[in-house]
């Protein structure tokens, strides 16, 4: 039955006056709007000799959000497959971590998700897949996000350096077939076989001789360790580079950085480059995680030079970050890390099952935490929101691995970083065990997995609980 104009007027006027008073504030929610378009993507990497490689990416290069400023982030899935996002890095509330299957339900190709929240910490973050990751990732279903500080930190320029390997076949395109490869998934995860920075063959990074620069370090790889090196050369004299910030969060003082700067799959760092007034021309950045070193961007240096930097940077304005100090934890936990190839991994608890070696493998399952492959029912602790947690995370493995914590930041005794370095995302050598420190945030159902996301798939995963 049609309503009169009249009449529907007045209904909802009415209906509105009776709101509860959490939806009407939900009403006026004065988020930025913004729209991120999941699609198929185009790439010439080799010019004319090739078909344009296909990917799967977000409608822009990156996305740049301000520090305290909340956002509303309408996301439409136009590819094929279901999918979420994460916002690795970001402190945000539970429900919009985009953890498919336990934060939120996977977006349905031809639907929309609406992401909303305020980022409280700046620095560099990114955002990716989230379901079927590792099929995902491969395919490049990723963003570099930064957000900026609400009060500008004085350079000269800021670039991104995001560094990723693509297995590509003899045609230029992805390698899909070889999604999935059993024996990649125990031993070192998914590697590539072309190299891209910022999703470009070799870019060159435009700078003024003698400017400084600030140079974002993210490695988007499945699972390969990436190495870059001269970023700071050595054999030119008067380069300086600083580590200003890890993965998001500033150091309380800059440290001098030392060739090559290595990274675990999701770890980002953070340098002011001071590129030399006496450079010109093209200047290579290296990869340098294999035997032969690979030049996968330029710095093309233009002249004339600007004023010289001479003082060291200063850090970083500081985000809300707990000090955790000496404070005593209230929660001690293990994680053992085990499995893979030459790791002995007899058995392990697979979906509430117990198996042997044979039979994880025939679910594709060849790591474990604690003797359990993939998510448990359990979490492997519950905090509540405040509580400072110790992990105990011993890597009893033939193999590194990227370890990283959803919806916080911890602190470690690794002895690979400087003390008081905050990570979400933190690389261990084989035999390696360390501890990590960090305070129960938001609550909700918060993942730790390895970012090798070939370990993640085969059982690297768990999650933490965190109560109000
Ligand atoms: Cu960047 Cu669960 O990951
Ligand atoms: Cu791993």
């Amino acid at each position: 039955m049609a309503l009169k104009r009249r009449e529907f007027l007045k209904l909802a006027a009415t209906s509105l006056c009776a709101l509860p008073l959490g939806i009407q504030a939900r009403l006026v929610y004065a988020g930025q709007k913004i729209e991120l378009i999941l699609q198929p993507e185009q790439r010439a990497w080799f010019g004319d000799s090739y078909q344009p490689t296909v990917l799967w990416g977000l409608d822009r290069e990156v996305l740049r959000l301000k520090q305290n400023q909340p956002v509303e982030i309408v996301v439409k899935n136009q590819l094929p497959e279901a999918t979420s996002l994460h916002w690795h890095g970001l402190r945000i509330d539970n429900a919009m971590d985009g953890v498919s299957g336990l934060t939120q339900q996977a977006i349905e190709p031809g639907e929309e998700f609406v992401y909303r929240f305020t980022p409280k910490d700046a620095g560099t973050y990114w955002v990716h897949a989230h379901h079927n990751t590792y099929q995902q990732l491969a395919r490049g279903l990723y963003l570099p996000l930064i957000v900026e500080e609400s009060t500008e930190y004085p350079v000269d320029q800021d670039h991104l350096l995001v560094l990723d390997d693509w297995r590509l076949n003899k045609d230029a395109q992805l390698d899909l077939k070889s999604l999935g490869n059993m024996h990649e998934w125990s031993h070192g995860g998914r590697m590539g076989n072309v190299l891209t920075v910022n999703r470009q063959v070799k870019p060159r990074l435009q700078v003024r001789a003698g400017s400084r620069n600030r140079l974002r370090v993210l490695n988007a790889a499945n699972s390969r360790i990436m190495a870059s090196s001269r970023i700071m050369a050595s054999e030119f004299t008067g380069v300086n580079a600083w580590i200003v910030a890890k993965d998001g969060q500033p150091l309380a003082a800059p440290i001098r950085f030392e060739d090559p700067l290595i990274l675990a799959p999701a770890e980002r760092y953070d340098l002011i480059v001071d590129i030399p007034a006496d450079w010109q021309g093209e200047q290579p950045i290296y990869e340098v995680s294999t035997q032969k070193r690979y030049a996968g961007a330029f710095w093309d240096v233009l002249l004339p030079s600007v004023a010289i930097h001479h003082d060291s940077p200063t850090a970083l304005p500081a985000n809300p970050l707990f000090s955790l100090s000496d404070r005593k934890a209230d929660h001690h936990v293990q994680l053992m890390m085990e499995g893979g190839a030459m790791g002995g991994l007899r058995k392990a608890v697979y979906q509430n099952k117990s198996m042997g070696v044979r039979e994880l493998i025939q679910h594709k399952q060849i790591w474990a935490f604690n003797g359990v492959a993939n998510l448990p029912d359990e979490p492997l602790l519950t905090a509540k929101s405040g509580d400072v947690v110790e992990i105990v995370m011993d890597n009893n493995t033939r193999w590194p691995h990227g370890m990283h914590l959803h919806g916080h930041h911890f602190q470690t005794n690794s002895n690979r970083y400087q003390e008081g370095i905050w990570h979400d995302t933190l690389l261990m050598e084989r035999g390696e065990k360390v501890v990590i420190r960090f305070q129960a945030g938001l609550p909700g159902k918060w993942l730790i997995h390895c970012h090798m996301i070939e370990h993640q798939a085969a059982g690297m995963v768990t999650w933490f609980e965190v109560t109000a």
